[in-house]
């Protein structure tokens, strides 16, 4: 089986895919892990300061083409995945995507304060991407899951209970 988690960035995809890797007992793929090991930069950040977005995006583009003929696996992604819509073809062949659905108040409450994310430094522009971005997650998704008032565990078993 494979599952392909997307959604804004504080939707908990990293939490709930190690979940679910574990529970259904198949490999857990981090797309943001790979891109920083592919670019040989120490993190996303130093990514985004150094190379810039576009080359951060490439990166992402050419770790989904490698993971094109993936079989079993949960994928988590990046937030930004859904601007290129080739990553999302390379990705889901015979996979099930999964929209983590989450209010903005509770991203930007998850990572808003603390946050080392590039594109999360000022809630007025992540406020702009979210809007932006939503729709294009509804379009991939085959399933939506909400998040909002669930636990990471709460949102795996909703997970596993619609794919299995
Ligand atoms: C991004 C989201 C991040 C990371 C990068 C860009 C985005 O991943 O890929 O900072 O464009 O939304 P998370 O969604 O895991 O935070």
């Amino acid at each position: 089986m494979k599952i392909i988690l997307i959604g804004f960035m504080g939707s908990g995809k990293t939490s709930v895919a190690k979940i679910l890797a574990k529970k259904l007992k198949i490999p857990l793929i981090e797309m943001d892990s790979l891109v920083v090991s592919e670019s040989k930069r120490k993190d996303i950040k130093e990514i985004f300061e150094k190379d810039g977005e576009l080359k951060f995006r490439e990166l992402e583009i050419k770790i989904a083409r490698g993971l094109s003929s993936l079989k079993d696996g949960v994928i988590s992604t990046g937030g930004g995945v859904v601007i290129n819509k080739i990553i999302l073809d390379y990705l889901r062949n015979d996979g099930i995507v999964i929209y983590l659905r989450t209010s903005f108040a509770n991203v930007s409450q998850r990572v808003g304060s603390f946050s080392q994310r590039p594109l999360f430094k000022s809630k007025k522009e992540a406020k702009k991407l979210y809007r932006f971005r939503k729709i294009l997650y509804i379009n991939y998704a085959d399933i939506m899951i909400s998040t909002n008032n669930r636990t990471i565990q709460q949102v795996a078993d909703d997970i596993i209970n619609e794919v299995t």
